[in-house]
């Protein structure tokens, strides 16, 4: 049976007047790539992209979206058909409780203050849907104390396996071409990847969910 796969990359934006957003820096290469090498090892493809400048990989169905909803609303339409959900997205946490349908003027000397909610956590909502037989895979940004919290998003949003990477260091994250990772599984294996290009990152990281997928054990 072919492996459907649904991949998210990119940023999320949340908008507070016509042309004005809160965002991140996340240039979308890192889910980019696991998408071309899931594609590479004969999984068909779907990816939801947000606001980035990257060509589709060959042969993956590229859905684009602004919003954290629209990454919702794409990921739990595809979601039901999809094998494994790999979720690289860097959703934006926050958005404006207030949408201002002009763009907002500066006043003289003013200041100005925006009060924002949380957005919907997707990964935490789609796995309270997930069927049996389906992998669901979180990316973990962290800047400080990466295998707490990464273990700790692995349980609280209910997934196989979490891939945690530091950012808001040099050479790695967001906007870098390398990237180094560790992966915990439910079952409490630990791999590490890297230093090395998105690229080679990603194969590691597909084949090794392939591995997962068929039942054996990974390991070192
Ligand atoms: N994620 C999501 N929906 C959100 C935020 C995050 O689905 N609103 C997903 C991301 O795509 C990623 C995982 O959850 O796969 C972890 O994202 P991360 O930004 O590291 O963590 P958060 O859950 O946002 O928590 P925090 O910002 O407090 O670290």
């Amino acid at each position: 049976m072919k492996i459907r796969c649904l991949v998210t990359a990119g940023p999320t934006r949340e908008f507070f007047d016509p042309v004005r957003y809160i965002s991140n820096p996340s240039s979308g290469k890192m889910g980019f790539a696991i998408a071309a090498a899931a594609r590479k090892i004969g999984w068909q493809v779907d990816l939801v992209a947000g606001p980035v400048s990257l060509p589709t990989p060959e042969g993956c169905l590229r859905h684009d979206v602004v919003t954290g909803e629209d990454m919702y609303g794409k990921v739990s339409e595809l979601f039901p058909s999809c094998t494994v959900l790999i979720m690289t997205a860097a959703v934006c946490d926050f958005r404006p409780k207030v949408f201002f349908p002009k763009k907002q003027k500066k006043s003289a000397g003013g200041s100005m203050t925006v009060e924002f909610e949380y957005t919907r956590d997707i990964l935490k909502t789609i796995s309270g849907s997930k069927q049996a037989g389906q992998m669901l895979v979180g990316f973990a940004a962290e800047t400080d104390d990466v295998e707490n919290y990464a273990k700790r998003k692995l349980l609280e949003k209910d997934l196989d396996w979490i891939v945690a990477n530091q950012v808001g260091v040099s050479g790695s994250g967001f906007e870098s071409d390398m990237n180094t990772v560790t992966l915990f599984s439910r079952e409490g294996q630990m791999l590490s990847f890297g230093p090395d290009f998105k690229k080679a990152i990603a194969e590691q990281i597909v084949s090794l969910l392939n591995l997962s997928l068929a039942g054996s054990k990974p390991s070192l």
